[in-house]
């Protein structure tokens, strides 16, 4: 099984918004059982908490279920995942900074790395201090990078 992981700073807002639409992604395209998909944040001042009322509210909006449980991506996880997707430049410093070797290294993305419509170097921008326009443009990001990401994982793995 392919098994992703989704990573933002406090993973309350934009991974498990990614999450959720990657799983509504599988869901429909009948690949649900073939890949796993989870989310964390580079710190941990979140951990146990429910993502973000605006996030879970952006995703009914969107008929994404958006839910779990926040919790710090640990060195560790660069063993348990295929794919370490970092929302922003600065999640991405942070989660190579903790890649232990070029293994690990060659597991992180950026999750915009994926849409060719995306500029270079692209994030998804942080929604924590806006409004709840920036978090539907969050759901409207990873839906784009999410299909085309998808996209991808069936070429590259035969899903
Ligand atoms: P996220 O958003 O990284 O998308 O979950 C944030 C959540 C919390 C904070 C910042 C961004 N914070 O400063 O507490």
């Amino acid at each position: 099984m392919l098994k992703l992981c989704f990573v933002c700073l406090g993973n309350i807002c934009r991974s498990p918004i990614g999450e959720g639409v990657m799983r509504h992604l599988l869901k429909q395209a009948g690949l649900a059982s073939a890949v796993e998909v989870d989310s964390a944040g580079t710190a941990g001042y979140h951990a146990g908490e429910l993502p973000d009322a605006r996030a879970r509210a952006a995703g009914r909006r969107f008929g994404v279920e958006v839910s779990g449980c926040a919790r710090q991506f640990k060195r560790a996880d660069f063993a348990r995942f295929d794919y370490v997707l970092a929302m922003d430049a600065a999640n991405f410093a942070d989660l190579a900074a903790l890649a232990a070797d070029a293994g690990a290294r060659d597991k992180l993305h950026l999750l915009r790395s994926f849409d060719p419509e995306s500029p270079r170097g692209a994030s998804v921008p942080d929604p924590y201090y806006g409004e709840d326009s920036d978090f539907d443009e969050v759901l409207r990001i990873c839906q784009t990078a999410c299909a085309r990401l998808l996209e991808k994982l069936r070429r590259d793995h035969e899903l």
